[in-house]
């Protein structure tokens, strides 16, 4: 079996009502998360001007949820046919519009800057040249390029080492974490001429969910979100979760 066909067959097999829900349904530590991931990779960029967006490896539209609410129009590309219908159902479910399309990151179906801004979220590791896809994502996007993917770093290897981080994801495929100034050097081939990027520890598994909802309340939560922005300004930096955005 292929690399994509495990994708397709893994990704068919997820409980619809959670993915297409998701993350509402999560303890708030983890949507906060979330949430920060994109701040801090769209904070790269300073004043975002995209007013559309192509979500690469958009899965059941969590990520197309998130820039419509911003007010950037967002068309999904995925290989899963099951991921795409849970994405209408999100949008129709939330009330934003999205635009659906069949594809393969690797080999995107649409001309040179033809869509204001590309974006990806935890889509990339999955396939089997990643840096392929950020050339992709570097020909199709017009103005700006957004990229949140696990990292290649020290903290990774430790989890790793741990057991609290594997190198096989759970279609059976390796894990293609991406090294920072490798993609950057990747974007900046195409000519784009600003790129930026930050590495932050970032951690949540479905394991971690019964520990995490134990901050739910806001005192605790309080002090979750104190915690981690103190952790990340000591060691976020060697951290697991890489952020990388582009400009022109
Ligand atoms: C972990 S999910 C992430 C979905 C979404 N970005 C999110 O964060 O909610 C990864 C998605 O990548 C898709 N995918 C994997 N390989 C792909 C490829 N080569 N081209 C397009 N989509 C792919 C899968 O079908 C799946 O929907």
């Amino acid at each position: 079996m292929t690399s994509r066909a495990r994708q397709i067959e893994f990704f068919a097999s997820l409980d619809a009502e959670e993915e297409i829900e998701r993350p509402r349904h999560y303890p708030r530590p983890v949507r906060f998360l979330l949430e920060e991931k994109l701040r801090r990779a769209l904070g790269l960029l300073g004043r975002v001007t995209s007013t559309d967006a192509l979500c690469l490896c958009g899965g059941s539209g969590m990520d197309a949820e998130w820039l419509a609410r911003l007010g950037i129009q967002p068309t999904i590309l995925d290989l899963s046919p099951d991921a795409l219908s849970r994405a209408r159902e999100r949008a129709r479910r939330h009330g934003f519009k999205v635009r659906l399309v069949r594809g393969d990151a690797a080999c995107l179906p649409f001309g040179d800057r033809s869509i204001d801004m590309a974006l990806v979220h935890d889509g990339l590791h999955h396939l089997d040249a990643p840096y392929s896809a950020l050339d992709e994502m570097a020909r199709v996007a017009r103005h700006e390029l957004v990229v949140m993917e696990p990292a290649r770093a020290v903290l990774t290897r430790l989890a790793v080492a741990l057991g609290l981080a594997t190198d096989i994801e759970p279609a059976g495929n390796v894990v293609r974490r991406l090294d920072a100034s490798s993609a950057r050097a990747r974007i900046r081939v195409h000519g784009w001429r600003h790129v930026y990027w930050a590495r932050d520890l970032v951690y949540y598994q479905p394991w971690t969910f019964t520990l995490y909802r134990l901050a739910n309340r806001k005192p605790a939560f309080a002090a979750f979100t104190l915690l981690y922005r103190l952790l990340n300004l000591t060691i976020g930096r060697l951290g697991n979760s890489l952020k990388v955005a582009a400009r022109r």
